[in-house]
């Protein structure tokens, strides 16, 4: 009876210390919830507890904005620099984007402008009040870094706005052939207002539409603050394409970059949302598989018009009557040829 009542107690004992070692292994590799209970007891220790997180954030401060048409590899992008020791971006903050698309229509209607002046509402009051709740919102969201960057996709639909705002602030345009973000974006059944998923051609001309908002909007702020990348190359060729983009955004190499799926669920890592789309995808290490996912399931009468019907195809150097075509000879967005001028469809492949 004495021998098994001491094996109990020392079960027990080991059990304990079980546990203790457990939660002392699990405190290394913090996931990213407690990071972010860091970040707010940081702000409840500040010298001024009720002072905004953005706040300590001048306005020009370098943010980094991440977008693109959904299904352009905007995750991948964004998973990727995540990876660099220097950047957080975090997931998709939803509300961003609504609320440039909310502050956009203040200023549509002259009728409406008069009103907001005459009330003392200035462009220039509203300007500082989205730029404090963007601050509020990118700082807020995830573990502090010396660069914070945000991706929403469709945020890039107001980048003369967020250049205005944010003088500092550098652009990453995800570029992807639009037969491939629509084809995804129908089998996934992802939802995009406005979009008829049930018919490929409406799609992939509203594609072309929404695309050249964000392209000319890119080519107007100027090489300095943003980059067209293509996501074919990006996935063909990381190690050259970070390269490049770590010199646009003026930041270090970091090879931690090209091996993203390490750093998941890491302190100073990635952290990935459970109920974004990409995350079953961006968990794996960049790889080509998605390139020509789409071929041979997009109808004949569209396939036929295609170069009329998404006219940003040949724009962006992406053969329209190619079915795929080779995204390796695709020309770079950032150099010349300049992006802006039409490239002539090189044939069928
Ligand atoms: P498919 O749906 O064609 O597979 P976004 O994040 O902008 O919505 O883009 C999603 C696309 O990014 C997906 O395209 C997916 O394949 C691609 N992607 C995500 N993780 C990737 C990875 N590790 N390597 C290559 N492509 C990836």
């Amino acid at each position: 009876m004495r021998v098994s009542r001491s094996n109990v107690l020392l079960g027990c004992v080991l059990l304990c210390s079980a546990s203790l070692l457990y939660l002392g292994l699990s405190g290394l590799d913090c996931p990213p919830g407690s990071q972010r209970s860091r970040w707010a007891e940081l702000r409840r220790s500040s010298a001024n507890p009720n002072a905004s997180l953005a706040e300590r954030l001048p306005e020009d401060t370098p943010l980094i904005f991440i977008g693109g048409f959904p299904r352009s590899g905007t995750t991948l992008m964004r998973v990727m620099l995540d990876a660099h020791k220097a950047v957080r971006c975090g997931e998709e903050t939803r509300v961003i984007p609504r609320l440039l698309t909310m502050r956009a229509s203040w200023s549509r209607s002259v009728k409406e402008r008069i009103r907001l002046d005459e009330a003392g509402v200035t462009d220039q009051v509203l300007d500082s009040a989205v730029r404090a709740f963007l601050l509020e919102v990118i700082v807020g969201h995830g573990e502090p870094a010396p660069r914070l960057c945000n991706k929403d996709p469709f945020a890039l639909k107001s980048l003369t706005y967020l250049a205005h705002i944010f003088p500092k602030s550098k652009f990453v345009l995800m570029v992807r052939d639009g037969r491939a973000s629509i084809h995804s974006v129908i089998s996934r059944k992802v939802t995009i207002s406005g979009f008829d998923l049930n018919n490929p051609r409406d799609c992939l001309s509203k594609w072309s539409n929404a695309v050249e908002t964000m392209f000319n909007q890119c080519v107007a702020a100027g090489p300095e603050r943003c980059l067209p990348v293509r996501y074919e190359h990006l996935v063909l060729r990381p190690e050259r394409e970070m390269r490049q983009l770590l010199r646009f955004l003026e930041l270090p190499w970091d090879p931690a970059v090209l091996h993203h799926e390490e750093l998941i669920g890491k302190a100073g890592g990635v952290s990935l949302s459970k109920v974004e789309r990409s995350t079953d995808q961006v968990v794996k290490p960049v790889n080509t598989d998605a390139l020509a996912k789409w071929v041979g399931h997009i109808p004949d009468d569209v396939v036929e018009h295609m170069a009329e019907v998404a006219p940003m195809l040949a724009r962006l150097g992406y053969d329209p009557r190619a079915n795929p075509p080779d995204y390796a000879r695709a020309p770079p967005l950032s150099n010349p040829p300049l992006p802006w001028k039409v490239a002539e469809p090189s044939g069928a492949a």
